[in-house]
């Protein structure tokens, strides 16, 4: 059976950790002597329907040290479900590549893809989450304070893809998690209680609160996101003004733990959601974080690839 990265909530805790520990592995042998050819003649094929920085060169360059090679495939040239069926795509391609990576707007898009495909598909990316980067994330946290287990993390911001995968990863991997969002601004019900049934597995709580002071309140880690994710771009006068109270700035950030570290998938929308002073500050974790996307990613490639 192929196996796709779909969602943090399709994989197990022990799966997840196992993962984690071979990012672990990847990374110490990539500074050391870099990685083995293990993917000498496999190819990734990087669909994508939005720009991207990160999810793009670290999935190239990941692919690169493995040994293996990957193409980029930008909107225009395959019209993902207008020029051709998401599901032609994908059988397609099968013939072609080892495994794609896709970055669509609706997630069904990359549902239909991983349906149709007989070779594994990786989301790196949909309006509705953003599981990549959920890995980077808790490697991350998990390097900095050689742990998981009870932490506290906290999000401030739009209730957003990024912030679903991470309530996810938290919830799996035993760490509590509060969101501080505006009212309207919410994760879905559905991926809320989700949340919470894998919290209550791992003992940990899964926390909402409209009062951004509260929300970082003795947190271990606080991460924000963009007001106006790709997509929402309509939206963004309105957001502007309904989200200042959530901005991550000094002044917010020193309810927090002393030692708590910040978070961000980037791109920064800096003066917005984050101020320099915190971006740039001691604090800020913003490019070990970027940079564990590559390793992450290498072990999601190993692992959807044996
Ligand atoms: N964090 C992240 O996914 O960045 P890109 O949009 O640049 O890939
Ligand atoms: N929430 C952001 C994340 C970008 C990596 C977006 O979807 O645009």
């Amino acid at each position: 059976m192929k196996k796709d990265f779909i969602a943090i909530a399709d994989y197990s805790a022990d799966e997840l950790k196992g993962m984690l520990d071979l990012a672990i592995d990847l990374k110490k042998e990539y500074f050391e002597k870099g990685n083995q050819p293990i993917f000498k003649g496999k190819v990734l094929a990087m669909v994508f329907n939005k720009p991207s920085l990160r999810t793009r060169i670290s999935f190239d360059m990941a692919m690169r040290h493995l040994g293996g090679d990957a193409l980029f495939i930008s909107p225009d040239e395959i019209g993902l479900g207008k020029r051709e069926s998401i599901a032609d795509v994908a059988r397609v391609l099968s013939g072609y590549v080892s495994a794609i990576m896709a970055r669509v707007f609706a997630h069904e898009h990359v549902t239909e893809l991983a349906k149709w495909a007989s070779i594994p598909v990786i989301n790196g990316l949909s309006d509705y989450n953003h599981p990549c980067q959920a890995m980077a994330d808790v490697l991350t946290i998990y390097e900095e304070f050689g742990h998981m287990d009870g932490l506290n993390v906290s999000y401030v911001g739009d209730g957003n893809n990024v912030a679903l995968s991470l309530m996810h990863a938290c919830a799996k991997l035993g760490m509590n998690f509060t969101i501080g969002c505006p009212e309207g601004y919410d994760l879905d019900d559905a991926s809320m209680n989700a949340g919470r049934e894998m919290a209550a597995k791992t003992g940990v709580s899964i926390n909402v609160t409209r009062d951004p002071v509260e929300a970082v309140k003795d947190m271990d880690v606080v991460y924000t996101d963009t007001w106006t994710s790709m997509g929402q771009e309509a939206e963004t006068e309105k957001r502007k003004k309904v989200f200042p109270p959530f901005q991550l700035n000094t002044e917010l950030l020193k309810n927090a733990k002393p030692t708590a570290i910040v978070m961000h998938c980037l791109p920064a929308h800096r003066g917005y959601e984050i101020t320099d002073e915190v971006a740039d500050g001691p604090q800020s974790r913003l490019f070990p974080q970027a940079h564990n996307r590559l390793h992450a990613q290498k072990a999601i490639l190993v692992e959807m690839l044996k």
